[in-house]
């Protein structure tokens, strides 16, 4: 059996996911297609459709239209509804299901790639926005001591404390009060824009208020290494990109609709090809 797969966004040229996708069905020795799928928003509703009509196995959901896509879809896994955003849909017994690999995939690459150890740790979580949530309800199914979330906007992570403070030790301040938190901080996590292509010169937090030693996480991948992770590892921190959330949300959207287990190393290779 063929397996037909996409991705719809609006734009979608620029994503990655197709080539990492094709390699993973080649390496995992899978006949199937993946395709880049441009959908504008007001056509997402016929294009969920069209997975059942045309007979797609599944697809992924990115931006602008992963909180809209759960308006159409039969079922939404719990982690995915919490979110309130689906990236990852798949076709089943003539159903759709919607899940989230955003927050799972950065945690299985952030334990890989540092080791960090999340349960009982401190963490510092920079940004509120939609990356924010998938991430931050991740880090709370691993019971850290205290997770402080720092915003700009200081309303919007209060609203993420209010909404989530029953999962775990959460707590919410804006930037010019996050630097007692940081202080004491294991694991610091960037999810805001800051630093990423073109403002590559941006940094999200005064680089003196870096602790050493740490573990300090970009989800940022354009560039690779922001001005936040080259002050980090100046203060001898095992710093960790966002590439890897982007591979491993598609591992495990691969082993979602494959239920076999994704060709991590080859699924690198390919995006990595890509970068360079
Ligand atoms: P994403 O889906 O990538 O998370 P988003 O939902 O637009 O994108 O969220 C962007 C995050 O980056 C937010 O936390 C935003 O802060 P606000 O809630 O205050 O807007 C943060 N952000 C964006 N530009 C920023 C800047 N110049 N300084 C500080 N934070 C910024």
């Amino acid at each position: 059996m063929n397996l037909l797969l996409g991705v719809m966004g609006d734009p979608v040229i620029q994503s990655k996911s197709p080539v990492m996708h094709q390699a993973a069905l080649h390496a995992a020795g899978l006949p199937g297609n993946y395709v880049p799928l441009h959908v504008k928003a007001d056509q997402l509703e016929r294009a969920i459709q069209g997975i059942r009509a045309l007979g797609f196995h599944g697809v992924n959901v990115t931006v602008p239209h992963k909180i809209r896509v759960m308006d159409y879809l039969d079922e939404i896994d719990p982690a995915a509804a919490a979110i309130g955003a689906v990236n990852t849909v798949v076709h089943e017994d003539g159903r759709l299901i919607g899940y989230n690999t955003d927050g799972i995939g950065y945690l299985r690459s952030l334990k890989e790639e540092t080791g960090a150890k999340l349960n009982g740790a401190n963490i510092v979580v920079l940004g509120a926005g939609g990356a924010s949530r998938a991430i931050i309800y991740a880090l709370l199914q691993e019971k850290p001591k205290c997770l402080t979330i720092a915003n700009r906007t200081e309303a919007t992570a209060q609203g993420l404390v209010s909404e989530w403070g029953h999962l775990g030790s959460l707590s919410a301040c804006a930037y010019n009060n996050v630097r007692s938190a940081l202080e004491t901080a294991d694991i610091i996590i960037n999810t805001t824009t800051v630093g990423m292509y073109p403002h590559i010169e941006d940094i999200p937090i005064q680089p003196d208020w870096l602790p050493s030693g740490i573990i300090v996480s970009d989800l940022i991948y354009n560039p690779l290494e922001t001005v936040l992770l080259t002050e980090a590892k100046r203060k001898n921190c095992r710093i960790h990109n966002g590439l890897g959330m982007f591979i491993y949300q598609g591992a495990y959207a691969f082993e979602l609709w494959t239920k076999a287990s994704a060709p991590v190393a080859e699924m690198r290779a390919a995006v990595a090809g890509e970068l360079n």
